[in-house]
C-alpha cells in the first residue's frame, strides 16, 4: 500500500524532526547550564577571596554590635561558600547529563578508600557532638572504580548523615563483600529520618524534605542526585532505608571485581567478610 507507506514515512520524519529539536534544546540547557556554571566561578571565588582578606584586616572586637561590619563580612562569606558549592554541583550535574564527566575506572580497595573519607569527616563529627565509626573490615575490598567518585559519593552521605542528625547521636558506616558478589556499605544514622511519602523523591534534583528545609543547614538537594549518578556509573544503586524521627539507613551496592588484581592476590580473597557481631543488624 504505497499511500499508507507514505503517510508512515512522513509520520516518521515528523516524529524524528521532534526528536531531533527535543535532543538539540536539551544539549543546549546542558551546554547552557556548564557555561553559567563557569563563568560564575571566577567572580564567585574573587568574593570569597575579598571577604576573607578583609575579615583578616579587620578582626572581630568584643566590643562589635552584632549588625557589625564583621559579622555583614561573614555572612557574604558563608554565602559565597555555599554558592560555590551548588555551583560545583550544578557543575557536575552538567557533565554527567552530557556525557563529558571524565571517569576513571580501575582496580580500588574500597576499604582503605572509604577509611580515609571517614577519617576526614571525623572532625566534622565531633564538632557538632556525634559520634562517627568506621567499623574495621579485615579484608580489603575489590571494585572497578574512580576513588575520586567514589569517595564523593561515600561524603555526600556522610555529609547528610552528620547534617540531619542531632548532636549526641551517632553516625556508624561499615563495610562488607557478599558472597554474590556486592561490596555493600552501609551508613546507618540515628538522625531526624526521612518521611516514608518523601523517600522516593529524595534522588529529585534539588528535592528537600520539609523537615531538613526548615532547618538552616544549607543544602542545595542536589547531594543525593549525583550521588545515585555515580553509583550508577559503577553499576551500582543505592538503597534507603528510613524511621522518621529514629535515623535513616543508606547503602550503596556496587558490583565486586571479579578477579583481584595481581600484585595484591596473596594477600586477598573474595570472601563474604560478614564474620563477628559488628556487621550484623542492617534493619533501622
Ligand atoms: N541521613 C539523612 N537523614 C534525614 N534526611 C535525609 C538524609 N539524607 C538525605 N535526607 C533528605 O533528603 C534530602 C535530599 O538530600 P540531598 O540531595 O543530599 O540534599 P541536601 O542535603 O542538600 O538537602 C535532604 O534535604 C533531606 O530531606
Ligand atoms: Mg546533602
Amino acid at each position: 500500500m504505497p499511500e499508507s507507506r507514505d503517510e508512515l514515512r512522513y509520520l516518521a520524519e515528523t516524529l524524528n524532526g521532534m526528536l531531533a529539536r527535543i535532543e538539540s534544546a536539551f544539549r543546549k540547557t546542558v551546554e547552557f547550564t556548564a557555561n553559567a556554571s563557569h563563568e560564575l566561578r571566577t567572580p564567585l571565588a574573587l568574593i570569597r577571596a575579598t571577604a576573607e582578606v578583609a575579615l583578616m584586616r579587620a578582626p572581630q572586637a568584643e566590643s562589635d554590635p552584632p549588625n557589625s561590619n564583621y559579622a555583614a563580612l561573614s555572612q557574604i562569606l558563608r554565602e559565597a561558600e555555599r554558592n560555590t558549592a551548588l555551583l560545583e554541583d550544578l557543575l557536575r550535574l552538567a557533565r554527567a547529563d552530557s556525557g563529558t564527566a571524565s571517569l576513571h575506572l580501575e582496580a580500588m580497595d574500597l576499604t582503605e578508600a572509604f577509611r580515609l573519607t571517614c577519617q576526614r569527616c571525623e572532625a566534622l563529627a565531633a564538632r557538632r557532638g556525634l559520634s562517627l565509626r568506621f567499623l574495621p573490615v579485615p579484608e580489603p575490598i575489590w571494585v572497578s572504580g574512580d576513588a575520586k567518585h567514589l569517595k564523593s559519593l561515600l561524603l555526600i552521605l556522610l555529609d547528610n548523615a552528620i547534617k540531619y542528625t542531632p548532636s549526641g547521636g551517632s553516625v556508624e558506616v561499615s563495610l562488607l563483600a557478599t558472597a554474590a558478589g556486592y561490596a555493600i556499605c552501609r551508613v546507618k544514622d540515628t538522625g531526624i529520618g526521612i518521611p516514608a511519602d518523601d523517600v522516593p523523591r529524595i534522588f529529585d534534583r534539588f528535592f528537600r524534605s520539609d523537615r531538613a528545609r526548615t532547618r538552616e543547614e544549607g543544602g542545595s538537594g542536589l547531594g543525593l542526585a549525583i550521588a545515585a549518578w555515580i553509583a550508577r556509573t559503577h553499576n551500582g544503586r543505592i538503597e534507603v532505608e528510613s524511621v522518621l524521627g529514629a535515623g535513616s539507613t543508606f547503602r550503596i551496592v556496587l558490583p565486586l571485581l571479579a578477579q583481584v588484581p595481581a600484585a595484591h592476590e596473596e594477600s586477598t580473597s573474595l570472601q563474604p567478610v560478614l564474620q563477628g557481631n559488628t556487621l550484623q543488624g542492617n534493619k533501622g
